[in-house]
């Protein structure tokens, strides 16, 4: 018997030839419907491999009841949907999709930062209402990015990949992160700040940290209220990280003046959610690496884990290494 792939979203089936010689694959039927937890977890009580996305929960009670998995390959960098530790003590592979998505989603960055910073959406709907009535001098104008001052919280790959576009806009360049990295702050001239320095003195923030224990909440009433009234926050790093009831509060009091998110506490959002009442926030819905170049390239790599795991190789982009140096 073949062993079983279980794949949690729709994917085109061009992409799952490889997959499909091999194995006895098994997918979830729609595009933009998540899988259900229980169907989520009976499928894997019999799967080798699940190819997940970020929104699937892979946490202990579904690893407890599959006994045949060896590995869960995840269609995003971030892996904060699963129980690194459990799947680490069950001899279960984890894997991501780092790099090859980096300059997709920094360009998704520096779009959510032109968009909020000069109104982009605000005046696409202001000429669709009929509104644009006449050319006048302070219409919808908005703030400049260039020569500003942008602080970047999270200097991974994608951190640096956003600088480098920050360094074309003439941007002085701040970052804050666990370690320092010399290489970015050599290349293109980044200073490394702590975190209140970085939030008190940037015209961004730009938050692209992943979510840990540390991470999480990082953003609250007191973080907003250090930061410049002009300034302009960014989220594509994820939702947890901010408190968005301080983030609606400081949006309206003033504290900032705008914010442009890609991500959000709980996705996804509501469309009631009072940040989507406020004409100075920007709100996508977590496409930070989707082109369909990028998003193809990372259904690739995953299908390519997948297998390296099942013949007993080395997966690319092993997240818990650790667990795994014999393989
Ligand atoms: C990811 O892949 O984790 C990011 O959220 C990019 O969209």
């Amino acid at each position: 018997m073949k062993p079983s792939v279980y794949i949690t979203r729709k994917l085109p089936e061009d992409v799952l030839v490889a997959l499909r010689e091999k194995y006895d694959v098994d997918m979830w039927e729609h595009e933009d419907i998540p899988v259900s937890s229980e169907v989520l977890k009976e499928k894997a009580r019999t799967a080798s491999a699940l190819l997940s996305m970020l929104s699937d929960p892979i946490n202990e009670e579904l690893m407890e009841s599959a006994d045949s998995l060896k590995v869960v390959a995840n269609l995003a960098v971030g892996f904060d949907n699963i129980d690194i530790k459990e799947a680490t003590n069950r001899g279960i592979a984890v894997c991501n999709t780092p790099d090859v998505l980096t300059e997709t989603t920094a360009d998704l960055t520096f779009s959510l930062m032109l968009a909020t910073a000069r109104r982009i959406v605000e005046a696409d709907q202001y000429v669709r209402e009929g509104k644009w009535k006449s050319w006048s001098p302070l219409l919808l104008a908005g703030a400049d990015i260039h020569h500003k001052t942008i602080g970047i919280v999270g200097m991974g790959s994608i951190g640096s990949a956003v600088a480098r576009r920050a360094k074309g806009f003439n941007m002085d360049i701040l970052y804050h992160n666990r370690s320092r990295k010399p290489e970015v702050e050599k290349e293109l001239g980044a200073t490394y700040k702590s975190f209140d320095d970085l939030i008190a003195q940037s015209d961004f923030i730009v938050c692209l940290a992943p979510l840990t224990p540390e991470t999480k909440g990082m953003f609250q009433k007191e973080q907003f209220e250090k930061m410049k009234n002009s300034a302009i926050f960014i989220n594509v790093g994820r939702g947890p990280i901010v408190n968005e009831q301080a983030l609606y509060e400081a949006l309206v009091s003033g504290d900032i003046a705008a914010a442009g998110l890609d991500v959000f506490e709980k996705e996804p959002i509501d469309e009631t959610h009072p940040l989507l009442s406020l004409s100075n926030v920007v709100a996508l819905p977590h496409i930070g690496s989707s082109s369909v170049e990028t998003r193809k390239i990372m259904m690739k790599l995953c299908i390519d884990n997948i297998k390296a795991v099942l013949e007993g190789k080395a997966p690319k982009t092993l997240v818990n290494k650790d667990a795994f140096q014999n393989i």
